[in-house]
Order: structure tokens, then C-alpha cells, then sequence
């Protein structure tokens, strides 16, 4: 029974477990670094998969090591992911990695920086150059053509790092009273970002700075940090948020920020698109926007109701996985319940079934009890026992065998069926029908019949009882007594014993 219940809990669990969402495909997400940036990233990211029942993450930080982030790569290329989507820190030093994932068939889409190699199924990210060269017009205007203007740049050799820088360069080609101070090496740090100004500052403390052009927000911060007020700082990324770029430039902390899109839910549209063999778009560049003092408090109240738009979403997604669990308890619970159900019908259905079966071999005892038997029929063993018998008691026995013991039996089922229907017989009384003593008639019927005078008297009152309940309509308690039964509660106990079933089962069956 236990075990049926165990194989019963384990159906239920498959059922369960094959009817829920499985996941199909695994995405590898390889970031470069991690900072507020790539945070809103990640969690967009989530929130692309939210709308794919068949995607799981898997996401890792290289936090500015090229080391780290080839080590990474590899690790989540043997862990089978399906498609790997990389930001590469250089472009250069990842490359090798990302064309290994790439030649094991493994769908790539690089984002936001780029590699050296063409091993890729598809490329996403903003036009950084241009972001470069629309901050650096941005300046040339807000200077009205004249200024000292001090460049931060990104890490060097990240591919944002060297085209925002080419950008910026070029904007300025045209522009000889705007003078680029100096052209700092930053590494998309804060705090890099503030000891190579303060550094620079040392060795420059006659020079005028009007402007600071960081490669980003957060460079940008690091050189107000260094040089203080009273110089415009220009960034980008332009994140929505507390401290983000946006809010820094409402602030006026920042002149001028440029937003650096993260689109981490389309990244992921790209992906699935890619592993469910529908159309992509090799690549894809990304729309943004300068934000300067003039949007920032509109763009800041737009992006605040974004963000407060995403929440409510993830809070939805939670509520939705905590019913969906439920869901799968109960699933679990009614499958055990309808389990429980048909095995007790089962149990119910065999007891059924036992029980016809006993009443049939009972009335197949009747049938055969030892009253009907022909003489020829008596086992042999009963007839020498018999027959030993016989010539220590009577003379009337001791004829030859097997007439004997059949004409004994006959007799003595002769003498039962005439005083049956009377209440009060002795077996003295019945020992005097048959010319015995009561001793004498114990022994003989008992080697006979292996049953007691008594036990067959009361043998054959039930077969009658039996017989009767079978032909008339009498009731219980009147075939009781015309058997000779005083109570027909203790008819009814005799009964069951004999025969299994209650006397009002013979009609039923
Ligand atoms: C985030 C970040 C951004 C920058 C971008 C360049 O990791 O440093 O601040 O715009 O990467 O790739």
C-alpha cells in the first residue's frame, strides 16, 4: 500500500513538473564591469526574460579585467549555454574568447563595445562616435567657440573610450580658439577619474579650465571632485535615478550629460529571436539624446515614471511566479487527492468482490456438506476410521464397507431432520433415536464426520434455514424458528459463522 501511494506522489510530481514551463534556453550574459550603468542594464535584462517562459540567465561581472572576463566566458561556454550575449571590457583582449564561444556553434551578440574579430551573430549598441561629436558640438556652442577644454577619456582600448574620443576630436577640428588643455587617461572610474585630474592639476596650476569633457557621467563627477565649481563638466550615459546623469544635470552638478541607451529588453528579444530561428537585425544601433538644463527636468519626470512603471512590473512578475507556485502545490495536492480517491475505490471494489466470492464458495460449501454426499463419495480414510469404529460399538455397523457408514449417515441425518424444527433436543435424545449411548453416538459420528452430533444438528438446521431464506419469503426471524432456533439473534451470529454472510445476504446474492 505504501509503495502505491509512493508511485502515486511520483505521477503527480511528473504531471506537475511536465505541465509547468521548462526551460529551453540558457543565455550567458558576460558583463564587462559593474556600476549603475550595467545595473539598469541587468535588471532590463530580467525583465526582458520575464516575457519568456523558456530563458534562463546566467550572468557574470568581469568588473574591468580582460582576465577575469576571458575566464568567465569560458566557464559559462561549459556550462552549455545556448547563445552568449558580451560586453567585451578591450577589443583586442576578448576577442580570442568570444571566437571560441562563436566556433562551438554558440550564437554571440556582442553590445555596447566592440571586439577586433567578426565572430559574431549580431552587434547592438549606440553610435558612440557620434555621441562624441554631438557633445563636442554641444561645447564649441556652449564656449561660443572659445575656451580651455579638459578631455577624460574611457579605458583605453574599449571601443566606446576611442570613437566617443574620435567624435569629440572631430568636433572640434574647426574650432582653433577652443583649446584642449590636456587628454587625459581615464578608466571609466570616479575615483580614477579624480587622482588623474588632481594629478594633472599639479603639474598645471597656471592653466584655466573652462570645461571638462568626461567620457562618461560618473568621469566626469571624478574631475568636479578634483577641480570644484566653477567649470562646466560635460559626461555621458545620462542615467535616469538618483544620482544619475540626468538628475545631475537638473541639478546643474553636470552642464550636460548624453544618454547612453541600456535597452537590455530588446537585447533579449534579439537573443530569442536568434535561438528560435526567426529574423534579426545583424546590427543594431540604438536612438539617444543629449540632455542638457533645458530637458533634464522634463526628461528626469519621464524616466522616474519609467522606472516607477518597471517596478509595479517586476512586483506583477513576482505576484505572478507566487501563483504560479501555489498553482503547482495545488496541482500537486488535487493529483494526490484524485489518487487517493481511486485507490479507495480500487480497495472498495476488490472487498466487493471478495466478498461474492465468499459467499459463493460458502453456498458451495452447503452444496457439498457431508448430508449430500452419495456413500461412494465418503474419503477413505473416513471409512476405515469407520470401520475400526464400528466393530467397538455396534453390531448394526459392523456391516460391509462402505454401505455401512452410508447407511449410518443416513440414519442419523434421518433422525437430525425429524426433531429439527424442535427447540430443546438433547444428544441423549437423538444418541435414543439411534439406539446408542450418548458416548456411543459421539464417537461413531465424530470418525465419520470429523463434526460433533451437536455440530451437525446445528449444520443441518442452518442448511435448512438456508434452503428456506433461498425458496420462501419467510422472514429472518420466522425461518429462526422454524428451525428450532429460540433467538433469532443468535440464529443470525450462527449464520455468519457457518456461511459468512448475515441470512439476509442468501437473498441479495
Ligand atoms: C558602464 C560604462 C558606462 C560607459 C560605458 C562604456 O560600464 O562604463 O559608464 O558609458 O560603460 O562602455
Amino acid at each position: 500500500m505504501r509503495q502505491r501511494f509512493f508511485y502515486l506522489f511520483v505521477l503527480a510530481t511528473l504531471l506537475v513538473s511536465c505541465s509547468g514551463g521548462k526551460v529551453k534556453y540558457r543565455i550567458g550574459i558576460s558583463q564587462c564591469s559593474a556600476d549603475i550603468w550595467r545595473d539598469k542594464q541587468n535588471a532590463e535584462l530580467r525583465m526582458g526574460a520575464y516575457f519568456h517562459d523558456n530563458v534562463e540567465l546566467k550572468f557574470a561581472a568581469a568588473y574591468d579585467s580582460d582576465e577575469r572576463q576571458v575566464e568567465q566566458i569560458d566557464s559559462l561556454v561549459n556550462d552549455g549555454i545556448d547563445l552568449l550575449i558580451v560586453a567585451p571590457n578591450q577589443v583586442q583582449t576578448i576577442s580570442p574568447a568570444i571566437d571560441r564561444a562563436y566556433d562551438k556553434g554558440i550564437p554571440v551578440i556582442v553590445f555596447e563595445r566592440k571586439t577586433s574579430s567578426q565572430k559574431h551573430t549580431a552587434f547592438i549598441s549606440a553610435d558612440n562616435y557620434e555621441m562624441g561629436r554631438v557633445m563636442g558640438e554641444y561645447i564649441v556652442s556652449r564656449l561660443h567657440g572659445q575656451g580651455n577644454v579638459l578631455e577624460i577619456k574611457g579605458l583605453e582600448g574599449s571601443s566606446p573610450a576611442i570613437e566617443r574620443h574620435n567624435g569629440f576630436m572631430d568636433a572640434m577640428k574647426d574650432t582653433p580658439d577652443i583649446k584642449i588643455v590636456g587628454s587625459l587617461q581615464g578608466d571609466w572610474t570616479e575615483p580614477t577619474a579624480y587622482e588623474t585630474t588632481k594629478q594633472w592639476l599639479t603639474n598645471n596650476k597656471d592653466v584655466r579650465v573652462d570645461l571638462v569633457f568626461g567620457a562618461n557621467d560618473r568621469t566626469a563627477m571624478g574631475a568636479r571632485k578634483a577641480l570644484g565649481d566653477g567649470v562646466l563638466y560635460c559626461g555621458i550615459d545620462g542615467l535616469p535615478g538618483e544620482n544619475g546623469g540626468i538628475q545631475l544635470v537638473r541639478d546643474s552638478l553636470l552642464d550636460a550629460s548624453y544618454i547612453y541607451p541600456t535597452h537590455g529588453d530588446q537585447i533579449i528579444e534579439l537573443a530569442v529571436n536568434i535561438l528560435e530561428g526567426k529574423p534579426y537585425e545583424k546590427e543594431t544601433m540604438l536612438m539617444s539624446a543629449l540632455v542638457t538644463r533645458d530637458n533634464a527636468k522634463v526628461l528626469l519626470m519621464q524616466s522616474e515614471e519609467l522606472m516607477r512603471q518597471a517596478d509595479r512590473l517586476d512586483q506583477l512578475h513576482n505576484k505572478a511566479n507566487n501563483y504560479l507556485h501555489e498553482l503547482d502545490t495545488q496541482r500537486i495536492v488535487n493529483w494526490l487527492a484524485v489518487g487517493v480517491i481511486i485507490l479507495l475505490l480500487v480497495v472498495f471494489v476488490l472487498f466487493y468482490l471478495y466478498h461474492l466470492k465468499k459467499i459463493n464458495i460458502q453456498r458451495e460449501r452447503v452444496v457439498n456438506t457431508l448430508w449430500n454426499l452419495k456413500p461412494e463419495d465418503i474419503p477413505v480414510s473416513l471409512k476405515q476410521t469407520e470401520n475400526m469404529e464400528s466393530a467397538a460399538i455396534s453390531d448394526e455397523t459392523e456391516e460391509k464397507e462402505p454401505v455401512a457408514v452410508s447407511q449410518f449417515i443416513s440414519r442419523f441425518k434421518e433422525v437430525i431432520e425429524a426433531r429439527l424444527e424442535e427447540r430443546e433436543v438433547s444428544v441423549e435424545d437423538l444418541a435414543a433415536d439411534m439406539n446408542l449411548s450418548r458416548v456411543q453416538l459421539y464417537r461413531k459420528v465424530k470418525s465419520v464426520t470429523g463434526s460433533s452430533p451437536v455440530e451437525l444438528l446445528r449444520t443441518a438446521r442452518l442448511n435448512r434455514a438456508y434452503h428456506i431464506l433461498l425458496t420462501t419469503d419467510k422472514s429472518v426471524s420466522e425461518v429462526a424458528y422454524a428451525v428450532g432456533f429460540t433467538a433469532p439473534s443468535y440464529f443470525t451470529k450462527c449464520f455468519k459463522e457457518e456461511y459468512g454472510m448475515v441470512p439476509g445476504d442468501v437473498r441479495k446474492s
